[in-house]
């Protein structure tokens, strides 16, 4: 998450500081660190853990104009003062930030020893700073130098980089993290994400890969690998920059657990088409005949986003009846997958940037298949890469588990099925039953968000396990492994989501009296299979905690969560509510860093 501080980032401005860094915090918070260009050599502050540390290390003043920062999540060498950003080479002239990997960092630092260089971290930019400083030697010039350093390395980056004896200039580079440079007025500045630079510019340029920034107050020049000038003009963005805060909420967690029913308003709003009982979109650039003309639908996304997509997937089946899927994007683009054209692929994806996903996209568009986005953010990589599909406007999501994006993720898939069905079979009539659905959703979440004392009454119960399983079938299934998922992450309690189905086949060999098992049990024709699967764990002395729709639950439970139950296509919304109180609950009760889990990051750039 590279950013660059200006004039404006002068260390005596210490709520500005704040505000830059802190807004690329998403990306990593396992360390951090500034270098400030200073006569001709650089001032460099780097700390281990959150953006707090690096700041009680900063001078009071400093007459810098020129530097660069960056929050790390660690890829190379562990997180600590030394492999934090940025990186200067042994010589002292390059500091660098990088986001990406060097994937022959190895060979290059052996080169980069024999000839006479050492390195004081683990990290594989600062092998890339040496590699720099080396070509630098050869005719002076940082823009060829990178030039003739990128043609060197086999990896993804973004990255920034400044030399000690050339003032006021900075060299971004691109391959597969995003870079965009944001044009001031008699200033500039560079960052892997807009949120950092739309404080204090609207005019941007995205850098794409393959291309080189050359960036002095005054001026940017954009060339290719090959050096040929590719300038264009600066587009102006529009979004909101102010901070998104915490309000009187003590956790982002929890704010954006509360706040889910304005942001499936904003989702819904202006889709739902009450003449047609149907629902319209304004970006997926399909017609009725082209989207017609679809076999099949396959949904991809990384982490919680493929879980959606696992839920989405049954809920487009089960009203449209069109087969669909769900993959993990990590996987599909690594196995060489067959595009069909006659397959719509749906790429999901809060921050709009995991580098899995994009890919995904890249490899369906490279083979000719067509691909929609279903993201968050506004502008991001992947909503570009796609060109055509959805915007969840869930606003912005800041704590590192995705909480409210999931529900309007949900509510997106759901207003896709009513879209789709009303173009197949789904009559008027059933029509007008999802849209009368769709609009008390807010309101029936609201009553659940209520009822959070209960959650957490249930929550503090079970927070001193070590482990636990969450189980369901169909959406419940994808339900399952949100609620383990999100207990794993910001509880550390190790948690396995399995097919209730799928119990008695192995996963009951490890139900005792401690370990808990959490069971989506939704009042359909599944509910009698359901029962019978928490008999055979109250049998084996498992504890169970349902969260289910039916008050009448013959088997004996230790506890149990009620959730109203209204329609079938949004009903996993409101099962997933108590989950995600359940997790931010126990992690509560546990100490834990709810908003930044440990060894996280909210966007995951890299492979
Ligand atoms: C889980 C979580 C992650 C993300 C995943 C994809 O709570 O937040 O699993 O869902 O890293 O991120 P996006 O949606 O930004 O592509």
């Amino acid at each position: 998450a590279a950013e660059i501080p200006t004039r404006r980032f002068a260390v005596n401005n210490l709520s500005a500081r704040q505000i830059r860094l802190g807004r690329l915090e998403y990306r990593g918070y396992d360390s951090a660190g500034i270098a400030l260009q200073r006569k001709d050599k650089f001032d460099l502050f780097k700390k281990a853990g959150r953006l707090d540390a690096l700041r009680s290390t900063l001078p009071k003043r400093n007459a810098a104009t020129c530097g660069i920062g960056h929050t790390r999540w660690a890829t190379h060498g562990e997180p600590n003062d030394l492999n934090a950003h940025p990186h200067v080479d042994s010589s002292g002239a390059i500091s660098i930030v990088h986001n990406g990997i060097i994937e022959n960092a190895g060979a290059l630092r052996t080169y980069l020893t024999e000839r006479g260089h050492t390195f004081a971290s683990d990290t594989d930019t600062e092998v890339l700073a040496a590699l720099i400083a080396d070509e630098f030697l050869l005719d002076e010039n940082l823009t060829r130098a990178i030039r003739s350093a990128v043609a060197r390395v086999a990896g993804t980056y973004g990255i920034v980089a400044m030399h000690a004896q050339v003032p006021g200039l900075l060299v971004a580079a691109r391959n597969g993290s995003p870079v965009v440079i944001g044009v001031g007025d008699n200033e500039m500045f560079v960052a892997s994400d807009i949120a950092a630079i739309a404080p204090f510019t609207r005019q941007i340029v995205h850098l794409e890969d393959g291309e080189i920034a050359t960036l002095t107050a005054k001026r940017h020049e954009i060339q290719d690998f090959q050096a040929t000038i590719t300038n264009r003009p600066t587009s102006t963005i529009k979004i909101d920059t102010t901070l998104a805060s915490k309000g009187d909420h003590e956790h982002f967690t929890l704010k954006e657990i509360v706040e889910q029913p304005d942001a499936i308003r904003r989702t819904l709003s202006g889709r739902l088409d009450e003449r047609f009982n149907t629902a319209h979109f304004g970006g997926l650039n399909l017609n009725a005949k082209e989207l017609m003309a679809f076999k099949r639908i396959k949904i991809l996304g990384c982490g919680s986003a493929y879980i959606s997509g696992s839920i989405g997937a049954s809920m487009i089946e089960r009203l449209a009846r069109i087969p669909t899927d769900a993959e993990s994007a990590a996987e599909f683009r690594y196995r060489n997958p067959i595009i069909d054209p006659q397959t719509l692929y749906l790429a999901v994806s809060q921050s709009g940037e995991t580098y899995d996903t994009l890919t995904a996209v890249q490899e369906i568009q490279r083979k000719g298949g067509t691909v929609l986005g279903i993201v968050n953010v506004v502008g991001s990589s992947i909503a570009r890469q796609c060109g055509a599909g959805m915007y969840l406007h869930a606003g912005p999501e800041v704590a590192v588990v995705s909480t409210k994006t999931f529900a309007c993720t949900l509510t997106a898939f759901a207003l896709l099925a009513l879209h789709i069905g009303r173009m197949r079979d789904v009559s008027p009539a059933e029509g007008a039953n999802v849209i009368r659905a769709l609009n008390e959703l807010p309101q029936q979440i609201q009553s659940l968000i209520d009822r959070r004392t209960e959650f957490e009454q249930v929550a503090k119960k079970y927070a001193d396990y070590h482990r636990a399983y969450f189980i369901g079938r169909c959406e419940g299934f994808g339900l399952a492994r949100e609620g383990a998922l999100k207990l794993k992450e910001i509880s550390y309690i190790h948690a396995e989501a399995y097919p209730a189905s799928e119990l008695k086949h192995g996963p009951l060999a490890l139900i005792d009296e401690q370990t808990p098992t959490f069971a989506i049990v939704p009042d359909d024709d599944l509910l009698a299979k359901n029962l019978s699967t928490l008999a055979e764990i109250k049998t084996r002395k498992g504890p169970v905690v349902a969260i289910g729709q039916s008050e009448a639950l013959n088997v004996e439970i230790d506890d149990y969560i009620h959730v109203p139950r209204y329609h079938p296509l949004t009903d996993p919304i409101l099962l997933l509510i108590p989950l995600q109180f359940l997790a931010y609950y126990t992690a509560l009760a546990r100490d834990c860093d709810v908003d930044q889990p440990r060894n996280l990051a909210k966007s995951v750039t890299v492979e």
